[in-house]
């Protein structure tokens, strides 16, 4: 059968692991979806830059907008990051020059997800974006499809790998925080600007779409009430283990009388907990229902591999869907249809 072919724009931590992988991967995914998938054109800032992957087979293109409507690609994979810029251009081009996407990028999301899928429904595109909410966990997936019929009251959870790697070291280790920072950005978990780490910005962005996700209605980030860990001190954790807590900062939506309630805070968690015993960047979320009571989901929530694992997982799904195949919503109900976002009094 004929390859799915893509293009990539951002070569960073993720975009490299994502060309890596489908290289490694080759022949295991070809199996898979009963085609190739083949990356055929790639785009970056800085065209010399030596990134440790084969890029002798790839086209490069210098602008990701070009790149992006491209009629010798299929899908445009956006790893570029930003809430406007290239990665909205870029994603806005794709979609309507008949183009499927995928994305990482929750801060574009969180700001303009709906509007992205009203165009990509009304195109019969996907618009598939696993990897924007905690990494390698499949939450998405879990939250679009497998919980179908499910009225959910809650979700919650550890959302952020940089904070949890930080504050998972400054109690195991008694490191500082700027140390557990600096390797938090060495090894690829923190964002280009780690202050939406430490400051509870992209917790809330992965908030806001699980919010519209579990309950059916519009995206709202500017609702979340917001705290980061910037302010946590070895103190802290101190005398939180001294009453037999742990801090963790966590993102929590649930349902109440009045509407939605949606806040993103560091929170004193009971040691024997299980969520306290989610260390490092692995992240998890908890989402409740009716039907099902509580589903915990964990997993590596930050890192190249993890987030390209779950990049190629939404590029396999387009691999496998068929011409003339009726795609389904973006955020679980059509974009048109999400409810008003209405929040808690
Ligand atoms: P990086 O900062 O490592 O990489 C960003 C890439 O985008 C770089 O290759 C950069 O080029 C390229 N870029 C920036 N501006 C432009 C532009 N104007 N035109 C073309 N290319 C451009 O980011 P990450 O790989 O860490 O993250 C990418 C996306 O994935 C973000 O949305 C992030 O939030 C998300 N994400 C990241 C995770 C992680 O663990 N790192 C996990 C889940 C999601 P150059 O290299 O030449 O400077
Ligand atoms: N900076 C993010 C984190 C990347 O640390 O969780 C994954 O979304």
């Amino acid at each position: 059968a004929a390859p799915l072919r893509i293009g990539i724009a951002g070569l960073g931590t993720v975009g490299t692991s994502v060309v890596r992988m489908l290289a490694d991967k080759k022949s295991e995914l070809e199996r898979q979806c009963g085609r190739p998938i083949t990356t055929i054109l790639v785009s970056a800032r800085d065209r010399t830059r030596d990134r440790g992957i084969d890029l002798s087979q790839i086209q490069w293109v210098d602008d990701p907008v070009e790149l992006a409507r491209s009629p010798e690609i299929d899908v445009f994979v956006e790893l570029i990051g930003g809430d406007n810029g290239p990665a909205m251009a870029s994603v806005k081009a794709a979609l309507e020059s008949g183009k499927h996407v995928v994305t990482a990028n929750k801060a574009l999301l969180s700001k303009h997800g709906v509007e992205l899928a009203q165009i990509a429904e009304e195109n019969g595109l996907l618009l598939n974006y696993e990897a924007a909410v905690a990494g390698g966990i499949p939450v998405i997936k879990t939250l679009r499809e497998a919980l179908a019929g499910n009225q959910v009251s809650r979700v919650f959870g550890i959302l952020n790998g940089t904070c949890n790697y930080i504050l998972t070291r400054m109690e195991a280790e008694g490191m500082s925080f700027q140390e557990c920072l600096a390797d938090a950005q060495r090894l690829g978990y923190a964002e280009a600007d780690p202050t939406f780490d430490i400051e509870g910005h992209d917790t809330a962005h992965k908030l806001s779409i699980l919010t519209s996700l579990a309950f059916g209605c519009q995206i709202s980030a500017q609702d979340i009430y917001l705290e980061g860990i910037s302010n946590i001190t070895p103190a802290d954790i101190k005398a939180a283990a001294n009453l037999g807590y742990r801090i963790k900062l966590l993102g929590v939506a649930q349902r109440t009388e009045t509407g939605i309630e949606q806040r993103v805070h560091p929170t004193m968690v009971p040691t024997s907990s299980v969520i306290a015993q989610v260390h490092g960047v692995t992240n998890a979320v908890a989402i409740e229902t009716d039907m099902l009571g509580e589903l915990l989901l964990s997993g590596p929530g930050a890192g190249g591999n993890a987030t390209a694992s779950a990049v190629i997982g939404d590029l396999a799904d387009i691999a496998k869907s068929r011409p003339g195949f009726q795609h389904g919503p973006v955020f679980g109900r059509p974009a048109r249809e999400l409810a008003p976002y209405q929040r808690a009094r």
